[in-house]
């Protein structure tokens, strides 16, 4: 039977939901009766949600129908150029920024990084266990990600737990959706220690010239385009902030991989007899258990989406985590498998020109996380506390656990 399209503007009584409540955003089984009724549909009014793959990356591939900016602000909140993440920011401008990121945030760049990246992580699993007991979200998964991103970047070591935690006051502040704070205006106003810092080493990148150190700080500060032009070093401030935070996907990554060590013996067993399964992991786990469950487009002009008209000025939720779970193009979609063949196409990272830069980098950190975990404790040496229970974390578009308490039985 053919599908029936919901008219335009109309919202779906079936598919009907407020696209904060993450009782359902996050409920698979919901999403699963979602994407089993529609490709797309109306949730509340001016919004429509892609259940399904095909629409989804469809959506995150087609720039020119439907624009990034302005999606992570409250409506009507404009902010200057400088102060934007690269997800909020369309041709022409994104492009060449990104021309300048790429070389920095490659496959070769993740393992020229992993040598320092294993070394943290070994000191971080080693303090946890002479402690006995700990979070694993707050001593590893949290702070580790940024710690790399800060590392690529160039920030020196001694900087990287201010400057992640002033990242954190500000991503945790009403800066994210109305670029003000009671502090002021912009970054430089709101948070004038982080700014000052930052503003310091982009200064001395672009005083030290050819000595400057190749680092991705000195690509954002030194790279001219053939007809003179430069990242303003305002929006290279921005930019880092962003690379800093954007890491922090990556950390709900990580306390997903580590509950499933810590909860699924087989699956522990499994990647402890050939570790060669560990990236066909890290991958499930992106897919299956998606860090971020779904972002939001604005449509540029009158246009369909799976055949549901959709009007200029609405917004599109793109629903990774239920495309990622979409049966028609992931056999036994339901299940966490390590047989999937390498490289299967998930849509966590997004897809199309706003590909996140990081998943290189987080490829790798979720290799060296349970390679690390594996080489530190001998099987049944790290466990959940008695009586500890899984909570997602409170975030509108995360998916992770909130805690990870651990006991170290040696
Ligand atoms: C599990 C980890 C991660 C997930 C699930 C994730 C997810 C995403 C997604 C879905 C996008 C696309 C945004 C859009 O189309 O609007 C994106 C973009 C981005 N991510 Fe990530 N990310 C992760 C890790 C990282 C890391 C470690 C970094 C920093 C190195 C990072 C930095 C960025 C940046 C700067 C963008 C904007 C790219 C652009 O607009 O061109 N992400 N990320």
């Amino acid at each position: 039977m053919p599908e029936r399209k919901p008219p335009a503007g109309e919202v779906d009584p079936e598919f009907a939901f407020d696209p904060l409540d993450t009782s359902r955003t996050k409920d698979s089984e919901w999403l699963a009766h979602v994407r089993r009724g529609r490709a797309v549909c109306r949730p509340s009014p001016g919004v429509v949600y892609t259940s399904r793959y095909a629409e989804t990356q469809e959506t995150f591939r087609d720039p020119r129908r439907f624009s990034s900016l302005g999606d992570m602000r409250a409506p009507g909140v404009v902010v200057p150029e400088h102060e934007r993440f690269l997800g909020e920011v369309d041709a022409p401008l994104h492009p060449r920024i990104r021309r300048i990121l790429q070389p920095h945030f490659t496959r070769r760049g993740a393992d020229a990084a992993e040598p320092w990246t294993r070394a943290s992580v070994l000191r971080r699993l080693q303090a946890l266990a002479s402690r006995g007991s700990g979070d694993l979200i707050q001593s590893l998964a949290i702070p580790l990600p940024g710690s790399v991103s800060a590392h690529v970047l160039g920030i020196p070591e001694s900087a990287h737990d201010q400057v992640m935690a002033w990242c954190d006051e500000l991503l945790h502040s009403s800066w994210p959706t109305t670029g003000r704070t009671e502090r002021g205006d912009g970054i430089a106003e709101c948070f004038p220690e982080l700014a000052a810092a930052l503003d310091a080493l982009i200064a001395e990148r672009e005083a030290a010239g050819p000595e400057a150190p190749d680092d991705l700080l000195r690509a954002m500060v030194q790279t001219r385009t053939e007809d003179g032009w430069r990242i303003d070093p305002r929006h290279v401030r921005t930019l880092c902030v962003n690379i800093l935070s954007g890491s922090l996907s990556a950390s709900y990554m990580l306390g997903n991989l580590l509950y499933r060590y810590l909860d699924d013996a087989e699956f522990a067993a499994s990647i402890r007899r050939d570790p060669s399964l560990i990236p066909a992991a890290v991958e499930e786990s992106l897919r299956f258990e998606s860090p971020v469950t779904f972002l939001l487009r604005t449509v540029r002009q009158d246009t369909q989406l799976g055949g549901c008209p959709v009007r200029h000025g609405e917004h599109v939720m793109m629903g990774i985590a239920s495309a990622n779970r979409d049966e028609s193009v992931f056999e036994h979609a339901g299940e966490f498998r390590l047989d999937r063949e390498l490289p299967f196409e998930h849509l966590a990272f997004g897809s199309g020109p706003h590909l996140c830069v990081g998943n290189h980098l987080t490829r790798m950190v979720g290799k060296v996380v349970l390679e690390e975990t594996l080489e530190e404790f001998e099987p049944g040496e790290l466990r959940l506390v008695e009586g500890y229970r899984w909570e997602c974390v409170a975030h509108v578009h995360e998916y992770g656990p909130e805690t990870l308490d651990v006991q170290v039985r040696r």
